[in-house]
């Protein structure tokens, strides 16, 4: 099996290395504010193509195309419309990903056949330089094996993607760790295809008018899919009140627990970990804290559910897809 490399963002040999294997059409990790993609060069389809393989993805799931630059962004896009500037000018570099109409010589392995092509100007500087140096954008999904945890540590992808990838960039722990909002700007109105921390709000904010933010997508979308985000142990959402009777009642069972309520658990086959309840800070924490939970060989992994809020939303449907069995 060939062994990872892992390389430190932090100096200019490793920053190179990375781009040295991105140029020879291999898969490099990298580090973006939301979760690490999985990174290759989007002009190579050959090397697109590996991406599927090495997270065992379907065909048909299309990848978010990363660039570092809007001056880029008509590179990959046709007919962009106005909103763009306005979006861009509030949200790039940043987690808003826009889903826009492709320019025919994109290829279709990266938008799974579709006319669309998702674009995101990520912000992580050393990222953003990868890809001026490499003067092309890079296909990135999250870099975890399909329908598992997402990453937000060179850990959690050496984990995960050792034996499959060339190498992982260690840029540390991801600033925001969740995956970013997806905005579709194709429909009359637009359509958030999947929640992230840039909330419908905050969107309406600067676009000044109202968009859709509906609850059931097509499962084309794979961040969309039901079964998603999970982690390797059963895990189950619950409200504070049945966590705690729950555990309680506890036999045999080893079970791990990831709560922000202040709970004390006297049983000890009970392991806990506590959140932050303040949002950015548990989205920050939250796939850590699952990963970590997950290596503990534990019966089953609880949820507290996180508040019903606007902006959980996103929390929310990320743990909602990590505790979906059916
Ligand atoms: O924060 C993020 O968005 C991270 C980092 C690495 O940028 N990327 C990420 O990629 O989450 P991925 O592939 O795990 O999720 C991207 C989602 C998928 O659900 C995919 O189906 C959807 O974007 N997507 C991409 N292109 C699309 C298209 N043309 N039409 C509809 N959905 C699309
Ligand atoms: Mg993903």
């Amino acid at each position: 099996m060939r062994k990872i490399e892992i390389l430190n963002a932090h100096t200019k040999e490793g920053v190179q290395r990375a781009i040295d294997l991105i140029k020879m059409g291999e898969l490099v990790a990298v580090p973006t504010e939301t979760v690490y993609g999985l990174a290759a060069d989007a002009r190579n389809a050959e090397a697109v193509k590996k991406i599927f393989v090495a997270k065992k993805r379907p065909n048909q799931h299309p990848l978010i195309v990363h660039i570092d630059s809007i001056e880029k962004l008509h590179e990959w896009v046709e007919n962009i419309p106005k909103s763009v500037e306005l979006l861009a000018k509030h949200f790039w570099p940043g987690p808003l990903t826009l889903l826009l109409k492709k320019k025919p010589e994109v290829s279709e392995i990266i938008t799974g056949g579709l006319e669309t092509i998702a674009v995101r100007i990520p912000d992580n500087e050393v990222l953003r330089k990868i890809m001026s140096v490499l003067d092309t954008g890079l296909a990135a999904p999250s870099a975890n094996p399909h329908t598992k945890l997402s990453p937000t540590s060179a850990t959690h992808v050496i984990n995960t993607m050792s034996g499959k990838i060339a190498a992982v960039l260690d840029g540390g722990c991801c600033r925001v760790g969740i995956e970013s909002t997806i905005l579709n700007l194709t429909t009359e109105i637009p359509t958030i295809l999947r929640q992230g921390p840039i909330t419908r709000k905050m969107i309406e904010d600067v676009l000044g008018s109202h968009i859709h933010s509906p609850v059931h997508h097509s499962e084309n979308v794979s961040g969309n899919m039901l079964k998603h985000y999970q982690p390797s142990t059963k895990s189950v959402l619950m409200n504070t009140e049945a966590l705690i009777r729950y555990t309680e009642s506890l036999q045999h069972k080893l079970i791990g627990v990831m709560h922000y309520s202040e709970i004390t658990f006297s049983k000890e086959n009970v392991v806990d970990i506590t959140v932050p309840i303040e949002k950015t800070l548990y989205s920050q924490t939250m796939y850590d804290t699952l990963h970590k939970l997950d290596l503990l060989n534990l019966d089953e992994i609880i949820i507290e559910s996180p508040p019903n809020l606007e902006e959980w939303s996103d929390v929310l449907d990320r743990l909602k897809k990590a505790t979906h069995y059916l």
